[in-house]
């Protein structure tokens, strides 16, 4: 059984007085909303700036403060760069890998996921590695063949014992800070197909434990119904996930829609045979 994870992206937002009022604030509003820590992981993927006073906030809340990006060196001299060594010496165990904005606007390859991958599970920090195709790719109807090769080449040299571990986020790239959604159908279409093109590289059973999310124009409104989804684990979200008590709302989401639906695909697939 995998357990949903919902995690948020802060992406180049808020000052360090935002984000320390923000975390005493989401503290109270996931008490409200009566979140069961054993039913859901939770995270906040933040600018580095901000982890540690996150992390103080955060201190056996249960909610987890993660990079959004890192380099795959130890030291040396990389200019601006925060090595996989820093971060777990700051008691960080969750990093981004390869978002679409790190790979649009900062050239990072997936060649260099693949190396950030593996410096990630040396350091025992736990990857989420974002796949998503653009626009153009989707309407050539080349979006499966897109998303394939990009989770192919960056997980080259990683082994099936590391990849358990790993979340995968399909972030297809006309949904993220466009207000559309994919289609929670859409959106099973690919993340069933990220678990195949896993199981068919280490096994289904290795496959059946990834974690694999959903991200793009994530709302307290549409989470449910992507949620229902079987081979959507959770969410990585931008930014609904900047207001405390949206995001609250968003980590809350009926998990009983997801049993129910979980119950009827089976039912479907009995009925089939
Ligand atoms: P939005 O939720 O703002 O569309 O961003 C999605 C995203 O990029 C999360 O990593």
């Amino acid at each position: 059984m995998r357990k949903p994870f919902i995690a948020g992206n802060w992406k180049m937002h808020k000052t360090i007085n935002e984000a320390t009022d923000y975390g005493e604030l989401f503290v109270q509003k996931l008490k409200d909303e009566q979140v069961d820590f054993s039913k859901v992981d939770v995270a906040l993927f933040v600018p580095y700036i901000h982890m540690s006073a996150l992390k103080v906030i955060f201190l056996l809340r249960g909610i987890d403060v993660g990079a959004q990006n890192m380099f795959y060196e130890e030291k040396g001299a990389f200019t601006g760069e925060i090595s996989p060594t820093m971060l777990s010496d700051l008691g960080i165990e969750r990093v981004i890998i390869g978002h679409s904005e790190r790979r649009k606007y900062f050239g990072e390859t997936s060649a260099a996921c693949a190396k950030k991958l593996n410096a990630a599970y040396t350091h025992d920090i736990k990857p989420v590695l974002c796949v998503g195709e653009d626009l153009k790719d989707r309407e050539a109807g080349r979006h499966k063949d897109a998303v394939r090769t990009m989770l192919l080449e960056s997980f080259e040299g990683i082994h099936a014992e590391e990849a358990e571990f790993a979340a995968v986020a399909y972030e297809p790239l006309w949904a993220i800070g466009t207000g559309k959604t994919a289609t929670p159908e859409q959106a099973e279409e690919m993340t069933a197909l990220i678990r195949s093109v896993l199981a068919e590289k280490y096994g289904s059973a290795v496959a059946d434990n990834i974690i694999i999310q959903y991200g793009g124009s994530v709302n307290e409104e549409n989470i449910a119904e992507l949620m229902a989804k079987e081979d959507i684990d959770g969410a990585l979200v931008g930014g609904a996930s900047l207001d405390a008590a949206k995001f609250a709302k968003i980590v809350a989401f009926d998990d009983s829609v997801r049993k129910d639906s979980l119950k009827q695909v089976s039912v479907k697939n009995i009925l089939k045979k």
